[in-house]
């Protein structure tokens, strides 16, 4: 059914005349007003400006659909991009023009955006060289596409709050989320312990089993953490001083249990559309210190400084070296990307759909 949805953007007058204005490469996603992803997303295809001397030619590689492109596309994210737009906050592609006096980057280099509001899901995208940021050579084509949205914010929250030494512990909720996965991986390396929390599902042990092979030290359900497994979970284990939290609601409380008094959970994601609950008592008998995460923030604040640099650079070189591995996925060709738009809404996946432009 995906060429009828072509042929109706190709001959429908409006809506060309709609997107006429914005810089639409080959084939892109575009959206022209908020609502359910896989209904008002639209696959276009339309010519591509020429490049100036002081911007860039890019072939797009391959871009995540991350829980923020589904948001924001709903209209319910804090970033609004003017529509019509193209969606995608993140992806990697290749340089393949350069204007004259661009300097930033070069022919053949793997880029990602510099910006927050690129636009990645599009074959080609014509922009200011500024816009994007080369990575480190040979950085491996999945972890460029996923380095600067849950590396990043992984990387960041296991350092910028808590002064964490090798052997101490780390919690998180929704650790099999593409974020949770990065979060595994990069404490391993820093030789940290990471407790990890999961829904309960049918496939757990095999769930279990993955995420241990990422570097997890524990991985337990909600579930299981009701009754008395919560303090077998410890019993070797220091009581985490940091937790991460991306569920908010209930699943707060279960990580308020099993933190050191004086602890600090950090608020990235909040999957379960629940507040954050916080019994009153966690606050004044416990200390437990409570703070949010935006990483589009910190990229905002610190984009293209020596911070920024090194961060990517250690990520990509944990990618190369097999430390850091992208977040188990699925590639899915831009003409299925109705299907690979309602997959992420579904539960229990533990799979990040990844657009690819090659057909
Ligand atoms: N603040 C920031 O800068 C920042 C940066 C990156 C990500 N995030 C946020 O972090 C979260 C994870 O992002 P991601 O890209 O890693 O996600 P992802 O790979 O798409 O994974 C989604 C995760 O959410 C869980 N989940 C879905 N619905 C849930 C519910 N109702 N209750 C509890 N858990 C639920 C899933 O668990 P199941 O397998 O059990 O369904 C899965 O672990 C999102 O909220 C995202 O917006 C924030």
């Amino acid at each position: 059914m995906k060429f009828p949805r072509l042929y109706q953007c190709f001959n429908s007058v409006e809506i060309k005349r709609l997107y006429s204005d914005i810089q639409v490469a080959a084939r892109a996603l575009v959206y022209a007003e908020h609502g359910d992803p896989s209904k008002v997303v639209q696959l276009m295809e339309t010519d591509l400006p020429p490049v100036d001397s002081s911007s860039v030619k890019i072939k797009m590689l391959a871009s995540p659909i991350n829980p923020a492109d589904i948001n924001t596309i709903q209209g319910v994210y804090p970033i609004k991009p003017a529509l019509p737009t193209v969606g995608g906050f993140e992806g990697v592609g290749e340089v393949i023009e350069v204007g004259g006096q661009v300097t930033e980057v070069k022919l053949g280099d793997r880029v990602i955006p510099a910006t927050n509001n690129l636009g990645t899901w599009r074959s080609h995208i014509v922009c200011p060289a500024n816009h994007v940021s080369p990575l480190p050579q040979d950085t491996p084509v999945m972890i460029g596409a996923t380095v600067r949205v849950n590396a990043c914010t992984a990387y960041r929250m296991l350092a910028d709050f808590v002064e964490l030494q090798p052997g101490d512990c780390v919690l998180q909720n929704a650790a099999n989320s593409g974020a949770g996965q990065a979060v595994i991986q990069i404490a391993a390396a820093r030789g940290l312990k990471t407790i990890n929390i999961v829904r309960d599902r049918p496939d757990f042990d095999k769930l279990k089993s993955y995420l241990e092979s990422l570097g997890a030290t524990a991985v337990v359900t909600e579930e299981s953490l009701k009754g008395k497994d919560a303090a077998k979970v410890f019993k070797e284990l220091p009581r985490p001083k940091l937790a991460l939290n991306a569920v908010g609601g209930k699943s707060t409380i279960t990580l308020i249990k099993l933190m050191e008094p004086g602890g600090t959970i950090v608020t990235y994601g909040g999957m379960s559309r629940q507040p954050v609950l916080v019994p009153t008592g966690s606050l004044i008998f416990n200390d437990v210190k409570f703070v949010g995460y935006w990483m589009t923030r910190w990229h905002d604040k610190h984009a293209n400084s020596i911070e920024a640099n090194h961060m990517i650079t250690q990520l990509c070189q944990w990618g190369k070296s097999g430390q850091l591995r992208a977040p188990n996925h699925k590639l899915v060709p831009l003409s299925d990307f109705a299907s690979a738009l309602d997959a992420v809404l579904q539960p229990f996946t533990s799979q990040k759909q990844i657009l690819s432009f090659d057909t």
